[in-house]
């Protein structure tokens, strides 16, 4: 069934055609405030989080030593022999006494003198170091040919001034964990570290490692925490994790295991991003992923910032844009049950195999997992043969489960059109939430603002998983997080949010890049080695979530619902845990536009509300390391008077409107 202010859709497309001559006058928009047509839900607006353009090592996870265990395809890279006064000595990367069969190799160097012989490490880009901060140096050593080693660990500037220093002395032939702190006495965005090996002898290395002791929620070894500071200032209703074609790889041997990203971390087997040549035009060759930031992080970090986990698992298909290879249909079982134990890991009690690990990682608690993605951007038959199979097994095992499957890469065409078909038509096989994902122009967004009208209300609900507003073309490096890009994805977001029937999760992807780390753009917040700022799409993201409202309520023009008409494009809420109605307007015209807003169905409203605007007259407008605000929300009083409120929309602006019922 339609609703009955979305059936008007083709009417609405023609009023946007005079949108000037309608520009001219007042408008008056009536929000019907005591007819609510759906509950929005928690998870509506999330956060999608994948391991590209440095995300994750490099980025979020504040280790700051690249290649810490020699695990990288070529052993050295990011290390380079350090020597002092022409000192003696040498370094081979070994592969034998491995400490554990997943970290094999690890650096045997021999010092002939006190002077010091030793490696440095590049960092990712350099080593971001500031002023006054503790740092946390940590090594797994040994010395097999007696104690007469130091390992003294410095920062070091690019002029080669040392900014921070401490010692650690290994001791005896197996091997064994040394932490040492010391404080840094400049900042210094491209600093990097140098482990001198002292004295006559030989030292052992590995997980040699470098972590600011000033993270988020100060964990030792943790996140950054500027960049979970942006993620939680979001309040976002779930957490997407790990990705994106990420979780797919290139190959299915490089896929995402989970299992293999929990526990100690010196377990955690490392392998190639599959962002490392994806592009040949910003290939990164030395993009890896160490794990660092794993499950159980991912899970905690959902916790921390209030967000429902979104795990997505590998459904036996590997990257379609790359190999495709597909495990047969026989020999799913190793997958399914990858999901089973993620189950048990994130809710089982402490007394499960894997519940028990989640408690020996220091969260005894459950995390309360409750959705769970079948696979990426996955197509085609094959797909749906392994979520058959997959959608069997979860379902009677963990009916409480809600399974996520995938539309593909596009929003539309054959492949969309075969799979939106085909799951919606499956009888004896569950299919809760359709993941949807547009990499599309601006205008596709603004066009697009009815996409979900005409969705079948008693099908499957839609996680809109990936999507951004592509300035030139899908992942162009010339595509810019502009505010023609922002203005148009909050014009198809006030569709989402009236459609909140039907679409139930929303996230704008990739969410992080390094500016000199990145792989694809346009992203939601840019960052280097000290720094991060938000985009104008952040700042957009960020107004509709912290605005969210319980229920939608119609806001009309005319009768019928604001999907373009003069360029203006609404959704309205109310709030019942703060007793408001919530009204966001997203005025796409150059024009100024002179309104009134009629709130009906509310017997009486506080004369006092706020109206909070983002905007710029420059439709290029970006935010910058230099200029982070330029984009970004100023909030007034406005006046409220017998339930109208009157208000001057500005060119290319979002509006949201708060109002107290009292
Ligand atoms: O967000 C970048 C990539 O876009 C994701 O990894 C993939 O799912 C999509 O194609």
């Amino acid at each position: 069934m339609k609703n009955k202010y979305f059936s008007l859709g083709a009417l609405a497309v023609a009023c946007m055609m005079s949108a000037n001559v309608a520009a001219q006058k007042a408008t008056s928009f009536v929000v019907k405030a005591n007819q609510p047509t759906a509950e929005i839900q928690p998870t509506m607006w999330g956060i999608f989080f994948e391991d590209i353009n440095l995300g994750a090592d490099g980025g979020i996870y504040a280790e700051l030593v690249k290649n810490r265990s020699f695990e990288f395809a070529t052993p050295m890279m990011g290390w380079k022999e350090q020597k002092k006064n022409g000192t003696t000595g040498k370094a081979l990367v070994h592969n034998q006494e491995a400490i554990n069969p997943s970290n094999r190799r690890f650096i045997r160097v021999e010092s002939g003198s006190d002077e010091g012989f030793g490696l440095s490490n590049e960092g990712f880009r350099g080593m971001g170091i500031k002023k006054g901060n503790q740092y946390n140096f940590s090594v797994l050593a040994r010395q097999p040919q007696g104690d007469n080693v130091a390992v003294v660990v410095e920062l070091v500037n690019p002029d080669g001034k040392s900014i921070g220093s401490a010692t650690v002395t290994p001791q005896g032939k197996q091997w064994k964990k040394y932490n040492v702190s010391f404080t840094a006495t400049e900042t210094e965005p491209k600093a990097y570290l140098n482990v001198w090996a002292k004295g006559k002898g030989t030292v052992d290395m590995d997980m040699i490692s470098l972590f600011p002791q000033d993270t988020w929620k100060q964990r030792p070894n943790g996140l950054r925490a500027d960049m979970v500071q942006l993620l939680a200032d979001m309040k976002p209703g779930f957490f997407r994790f790990p990705g994106g074609c990420i979780v797919e790889g290139r190959t299915l041997d490089e896929r995402f295991e989970w299992k293999k990203t929990i526990g100690p971390i010196e377990n955690r087997e490392l392998t190639v991003n599959r962002w490392n040549t994806e592009f040949g035009h910003r290939l990164t060759p030395d993009y890896y992923q160490s794990f660092g930031l794993g499950f159980f992080e991912y899970f905690q970090l959902s916790e921390d910032i209030g967000a429902e986990p979104l795990p997505i698992l590998n459904c036996g298909m590997a990257c379609q844009f790359n190999t495709g290879e597909v495990v047969p249909l026989d020999q799913l079982d190793t997958y399914i049950q990858d999901a089973l134990d993620l189950i048990e890991f994130a809710n089982g009690g402490v007394n499960t195999t894997w519940g028990k690990k989640r408690a020996d990682m220091g969260h005894p608690e459950p995390f309360n997992m409750k959705f769970l993605g079948v696979g990426n951007e996955q197509w085609g038959e094959q797909y749906i043969e392994r979520y058959k199979i997959f959608a069997k097994v979860l379902s009677e095992k963990h009916p409480e489960i809600k399974l996520i499957t995938t539309t593909g890469p596009f929003p539309d065409g054959e492949e969309f059109d075969y799979l939106n078909t085909t799951l919606r038509g499956m009888k004896d096989t569950r299919v809760d939430i359709i993941d949807e994902h547009y990499y599309r122009a601006p205008e596709w967004f603004k066009e697009n603002a009815t996409r979900y009208d005409s969705y079948d209300r008693k099908g499957p609900k839609i996680f809109a998983g990936e999507y951004a507003s592509q300035t030139v073309a899908i992942a162009s490096p010339d595509n810019r997080n502009n505010w023609n890009a922002a203005l148009s994805e909050a014009a198809f977001m006030t569709g989402l949010e009236r459609n909140a029937d039907v679409v139930v999760m929303a996230s704008y992807a990739p969410l992080f890049a390094h500016v000199e780390g990145w792989q694809w753009t346009p992203d939601m917040i840019w960052v280097d080695n000290l720094r991060s700022f938000g985009t104008p799409n952040y700042q957009v993201q960020k107004l509709f979530s912290t605005n969210s409202g319980t229920q939608v309520v119609p806001v009309l023009l005319d009768g019928i619902a604001v999907t373009g008409q003069n360029n203006t494009f609404a959704s309205a809420s109310i709030d019942k845990k703060t007793n408001e109605v919530i009204l966001k307007v997203v005025n796409t015209s150059d024009k100024e536009m002179n309104n009134e807003f009629v709130i009906d169905g509310v017997k009486k409203l506080q004369n006092r509300g706020t109206h909070t605007e983002l905007r710029s007259d420059n439709l290029n407008q970006e935010n910058s390391f230099e200029n982070p605000k330029a984009v970004s929300p100023v909030q007034k009083q406005i006046q409220v008077k017998n339930n109208k409120v009157q208000l001057k929309l500005q060119p290319y602006s979002v509006n949201v409107i708060r109002v107290k019922i009292s």
